[in-house]
């Protein structure tokens, strides 16, 4: 499974990057306003720390503002794909994008129905939102299996990535439905790092190691 972070903070970014644990960003318009950055600027700053798929949402309501968008945003470096929202104006954006080149997340999936019209589209990644699911008590997991089932089924390109993720065992249980990537906040990829056998551990060890003679 492939792990992105989920922010447009790029010290975040950066300390996970370190790890060796990140394969790619997302972003979208409430992580970049959190920065007080230019989209421009944060995104020429991500791109030069991770070689990897780095998301960048458009913002317009239309299929022909979309695409224009898009374009722009690709031009910025080759790593950049575009999210776009599952809609009727969005996938056509997508559709159109696809022929250009332009690699797309299609976001602000909740149904499975939806992930098929974003893979009919051309779309590279689908991006389910799990944790917004589980906010109003449906299973976000069980769009995950939902998706990856019916992928598998007509043997579609489209990645599923695993997103609005809100703890570890997101992650977790959309390894086991075989989505392709979670995208995971700093908090949460902090999280996946911690196990308080691991840090008893460190504290017995270095405690006996005091004992021996020197
Ligand atoms: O990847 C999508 C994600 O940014 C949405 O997360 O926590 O706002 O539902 P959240």
């Amino acid at each position: 499974m492939k792990i992105f972070i989920d922010t447009a903070n790029i010290e975040e970014i950066r300390e996970c990057a370190a790890m060796g644990v990140i394969d790619g960003v997302t972003t979208n318009p409430t992580l970049v306003a959190k920065t007080g950055r230019k989209f421009e600027e944060v995104l020429g700053d991500i791109v030069e720390v991770v070689d990897g798929p780095i998301s960048a949402e458009i913002v317009s309501p239309d299929a022909d503002g979309m695409v224009a968008e898009a374009r722009g945003l690709a031009a910025i470096h080759r790593n950049i794909v575009i999210k776009f929202p599952l809609t009727a104006e969005g996938l056509k954006a997508v559709r159109r994008s696809s022929k250009e080149g332009i690699k797309s997340n299609v976001t602000l999936c909740f149904s499975p129905a939806q992930a098929l019209l974003a893979a009919k589209a051309g779309a590279t990644y689908v991006s389910p939102f799990v944790g917004r699911l589980d906010d109003v008590s449906a299973s976000g997991m069980d769009l995950i299996h939902q998706i990856v089932q019916i992928y598998e089924n007509y043997g579609f390109d489209t990645q599923v990535i695993v997103a609005s993720i809100r703890s570890p065992m997101h992650l977790v249980e959309g390894a086991l439905a075989g989505a392709h990537v979670a995208t995971c906040p700093y908090s949460v990829i902090k999280q996946l790092v911690k196990h308080p056998l691991t840090d008893i551990g460190i504290e017995r060890f270095l405690a006996d190691w005091q004992k021996v003679p020197r």
